[in-house]
């Protein structure tokens, strides 16, 4: 039995990764899905691969202007949408010493304040029993050198579920974190890191994590699914970590 049939879902940051993964999941669960991001010609190649129930539109998550836009247009098209995945997000690392005023901005404004906004613009459209998911990171709750800026803006995600899981229970919607450990995607190509730091990254989580291994990107999407669904109707405030088992030992 298909677990999301008849929800309409906005997955921000689905033309890649994660998040076009999880729009995968999401349609075959029988949703339709909109998925957004800055590049149109990856968000056009998506919605190929996607099918009928996926409908893109650009929009920049670091633009409050064009979040309230995509909350315009959905809200034409749809009217109301029952799952909110804010996903869109990148990472910036380097010593503490490197970082400029431009980098912590460029990270807040994507992974907090996009978030944050995305959220507030999109929740009068959600319908009761309705679910967001914040796309979180395992590493929230780690320290690892030159991580500062980008963990710091998980660990607000983590913060920021809670207080929202409070407030919008009164609408009966449930907000809760999806923290992957390390997942192959373009990740890399949206920060400061080459490809050889990256899998210098993965290696280390792989060595540490009790699975030996990175996970998959229809993996997380599959915690996606179980959190958007009926299946998690008495989670909120939560952090599902899907890490391989990273952070637990
Ligand atoms: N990969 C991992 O190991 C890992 C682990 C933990 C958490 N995460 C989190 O998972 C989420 C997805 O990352 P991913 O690994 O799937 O990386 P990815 O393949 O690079 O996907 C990032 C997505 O975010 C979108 N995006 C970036 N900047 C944007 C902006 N300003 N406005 C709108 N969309 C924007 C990108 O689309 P455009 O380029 O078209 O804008 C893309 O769709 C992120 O929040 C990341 O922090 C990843």
């Amino acid at each position: 039995m298909q677990k999301l049939t008849g929800k309409v879902a906005v997955i921000t940051g689905g033309n890649s990764g994660i998040g076009l993964a999880t729009a995968q999941q999401f349609i075959e669960q029988g949703a339709s899905v909109v998925i957004t991001g800055r590049d149109q010609r990856t968000l056009d190649q998506a919605v190929n691969a996607l099918g009928e129930n996926a409908y893109a539109v650009k929009s920049d998550a670091t633009d409050l202007k064009a979040i309230n836009a995509l909350a315009e247009n959905i809200k034409a098209q749809f009217g109301h949408i029952d799952i909110l995945v804010a996903n869109a997000g990148s990472g910036i690392f380097m010593p503490l010493t490197d970082v400029t005023e431009a980098d912590f901005e460029q990270q807040f404004d994507l992974n907090v304040k996009g978030v944050f906004f995305t959220v507030q613009a999109l929740v009068p459209l959600i319908n009761r029993g309705g679910s967001v998911i914040l796309t979180g990171s395992a590493v929230h709750e780690k320290g690892v050198a030159t991580g500062s800026l980008y963990f710091a803006t998980k660990a607000a995600i983590r913060s920021l579920t809670r207080t929202l899981a409070s407030e919008l229970a009164v609408n009966n919607i449930r907000v809760n974190t999806l923290s992957p450990g390390i997942v192959r995607t373009n990740f890399a190509s949206n920060t400061n890191l080459d490809n050889d730091d990256f899998e210098g990254f993965i290696s280390m989580v792989e060595s540490q994590a009790p699975l030996g291994r990175s996970g998959t990107t229809t993996e997380i999407a599959k915690a996606a699914v179980f959190l958007a669904s009926d299946d998690a109707s008495y989670m909120t405030a939560a952090d599902l970590l899907v890490d391989g088992g990273w952070m637990s030992v």
